[in-house]
C-alpha cells in the first residue's frame, strides 16, 4: 500500500497494477515453471533499442518480443546525444559487454517532443533537450518550410530525427570500430506509424554514411 493519501479512482488504477502484475507473473510460472529462475541468471538481447518515452509505443508487445529480448533505452524523441551520460552508458554497455549485433533508433509519427521543437514555441527546462532536434530540423528546413500540411511536416521532421539519430551513433569509436572491423553492431532506423500500429525500417545505409565521411 502507498503511503500516499489517493483519491478512489487513482488507487483503484494503483491497485490494479499491482494485481495484474501478479496475475501475469502467474501466467508466466505456468507456462514455463523456470522462466523467472532461468532469466534471473543472465540476459542475452539481440536488440538494443533506442525510443521515444511515448507512452503509446509499447516496443515488446508491438513487436511480440518478451523479457530479457530487448536492452532499451528510451528519452523524448528518441534522441542520441553524445555528451548525454545516461545513452552513453546504455550503448557502452549494450555493444562491448552484452556484445549486442543490432541497435534500432526508432521514432514515431505524432511525436509530442518532434512535434514540440517544430512549433516554435519555448518550454523552458525543456529546451535544451528539445535543441537537439532544432538542429536537425534547421539541417531540413528549406524542404520542411515548404510543407503547408504540419502534421506532414511533423512525421517528416520525426523521420530526419531518427536518421540523424542514427548518424549520431555512427560517429561514437566502439560502434564504428566493431562496425568497420567485425561487421557489428548494425545500426537501423525504424519508424513507427501509431495511425496504423505498424513499424517502417527506414533502410538507413551505414557504408553510405561511412563512404560520405571519407
Ligand atoms: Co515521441
Amino acid at each position: 500500500m502507498p503511503l500516499h493519501k489517493l483519491n478512489e479512482e487513482d488507487q483503484e488504477l494503483y491497485n490494479r497494477i499491482f494485481q495484474q502484475n501478479r496475475k501475469w507473473a502467474d501466467d508466466k510460472k505456468k507456462r514455463d515453471r523456470s522462466f523467472f529462475t532461468a532469466h534471473f541468471k543472465e540476459q542475452d538481447p539481440h536488440f538494443l533499442y533506442i525510443g521515444c518515452s511515448d507512452s503509446r509505443v509499447p516496443i515488446g508487445d508491438l513487436t511480440g518480443m518478451d523479457i530479457g529480448d530487448i536492452f532499451v533505452h528510451r528519452n523524448i524523441a528518441n534522441v542520441v546525444s553524445l555528451d548525454d551520460d545516461n545513452i552513453m552508458a546504455v550503448l557502452q554497455y549494450g555493444v562491448e559487454v552484452l556484445k549486442i549485433k543490432h541497435i534500432v533508433v526508432s521514432g514515431h509519427h505524432g511525436c509530442g517532443g518532434v512535434n514540440a521543437a517544430n512549433s516554435g514555441v519555448h518550454y523552458g527546462k525543456m529546451d535544451s533537450w528539445l535543441d537537439k532536434i532544432r538542429d536537425v530540423r534547421l539541417r531540413h528546413a528549406s524542404e520542411l518550410d515548404g510543407i503547408s500540411d504540419k502534421n506532414i511536416e511533423n512525421d517528416l521532421l520525426a523521420e530526419y530525427n531518427v536518421i540523424a539519430q542514427c548518424e549520431n551513433l555512427m560517429q561514437i569509436d566502439f560502434i564504428r570500430k566493431g562496425y568497420e572491423e567485425n561487421g557489428f553492431p548494425l545500426v537501423h532506423a525504424w519508424v513507427y506509424d501509431m495511425r496504423t500500429g505498424l513499424l517502417h525500417d527506414m533502410e538507413f545505409d551505414m557504408d553510405a554514411y561511412l563512404d560520405n565521411k571519407k
